[in-house]
């Protein structure tokens, strides 16, 4: 089976890359245009992993690139198309929103020509747990309203609707998916855990938005790998769906960091604590993730705790402080 995967030296494309070439069963087409919006060195040390496997195929290139992608894969299928690419991040909206445009708004539509011309059975692509905002109705469901706060959540609302429409007459099967802030070994450090992490190594302060009190479906990042696994072979009865992707417990951002401080023994870890929390930032994720249970039928998610000691334990055993 040939599967295209945008973003591949992200985070979550990475990921599920990895995961997939492990299973021996896929050839995998990775895309991505390796930018600097966090260390390129921890991106390149993603792709080198990817690269060790005779499976696993690069292409350096931005998204917009319509012709140059059509080209390079001008004589090949591709069973499945998964879209990761993408400028994420809710904070960085304020400091470069062009690139919310240029890679969720421009470049998503380039690469929907793309998928559309080459006709897969099925294409997901990531969406966010953002687009809901701060609706207060908890657990979330696909089917509540989407009241996006920031420009990062419009992008994704924008993309589930585009695909909605412009797939309607194909017989592709879209698959989105509303992520849950993931995290895990190879994650991005721009997130929580690893940032707290560094500017405690590096000596400097961390300030602990509204005291810590707002709460975040954290979701594990081996469960999407495996989550996004069984959704290739799954039978998709509708021609659009879309899915929660998280584990439907949130977590007190204090107590993560007391977490955080519990299983590090080396240093002690400080947090500044204040009372602001960000306008563009919502107090509260916690996701309803009934629907894509029902379709996996068994799924068991990794415990918390465990999961943070692999993430932990991988960081400080890959040295990762020295490349971000
Ligand atoms: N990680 C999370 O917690 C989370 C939560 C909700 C949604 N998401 C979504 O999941 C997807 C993957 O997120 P991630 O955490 O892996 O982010 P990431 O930044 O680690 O990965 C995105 C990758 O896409 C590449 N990229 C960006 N713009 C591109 C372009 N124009 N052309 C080609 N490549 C481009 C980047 O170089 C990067 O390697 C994104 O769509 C993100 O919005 C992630």
């Amino acid at each position: 089976m040939n599967i295209l995967i945008t973003g591949a030296c992200g985070f979550v494309g990475f990921s599920i890359a990895n995961k997939l070439l492990k299973s021996k069963k896929f050839r995998i087409y990775g895309i991505d245009n390796v930018n600097s919006y966090y260390s390129k060195k921890l991106k390149n040390k993603r792709l080198d992993v990817l690269k060790k496997n005779k499976n696993f195929f690069f292409y350096k290139r931005d998204i917009n690139a319509y012709k140059d992608i059509l080209n390079e894969y001008k004589d090949i299928h591709f069973d499945i198309i998964c879209h990761f690419a993408a400028q994420a991040g809710v904070r960085y909206t304020v400091i470069n929103p062009n690139s919310y445009l240029h890679s969720n708004v421009k470049g998503f539509k380039n690469f929907c020509k793309f998928v559309k011309f080459k006709k897969p059975k099925k294409f997901i692509f990531a969406s966010s747990s953002s687009v809901y905002g701060d609706l207060k109705i908890y657990p979330v469901r696909e089917t509540n309203r989407l009241k996006p706060k920031n420009l990062y959540a419009k992008t994704k609302k924008f993309n589930e609707e585009y695909v909605k429409n412009y797939f309607k007459k194909t017989k592709i099967k879209c698959i989105g998916l509303r992520l849950f802030t993931i995290y895990g070994e190879w994650g991005r450090p721009d997130m929580l855990i690893f940032k707290y992490i560094k500017s405690n190594l590096d000596k400097k302060n961390f300030s602990l938005n509204s005291n810590g009190q707002h709460y975040r479906d954290f979701t594990y990042i081996n469960d999407v790998s495996s989550i996004v696994e069984n959704l290739l072979y799954l039978k998709i009865k509708k021609s659009y769906e879309i899915f929660n992707i998280c584990s439907n417990k949130p977590i007190k951002i204090l107590d993560v960091i007391k977490k955080i401080n519990k299983w590090n023994n080396t240093f002690k870890f400080k947090a500044k604590s204040s009372k602001i929390l960000n306008k563009i930032e919502v107090t509260k994720t916690h996701g309803d993730n009934r629907r894509v249970l029902k379709l996996l039928k068994k799924f068991k998610y990794t415990n918390f705790d465990k999961a943070l000691y692999n993430t932990i334990k991988w960081y400080f055993d890959k040295n990762i402080n020295k490349i971000t």
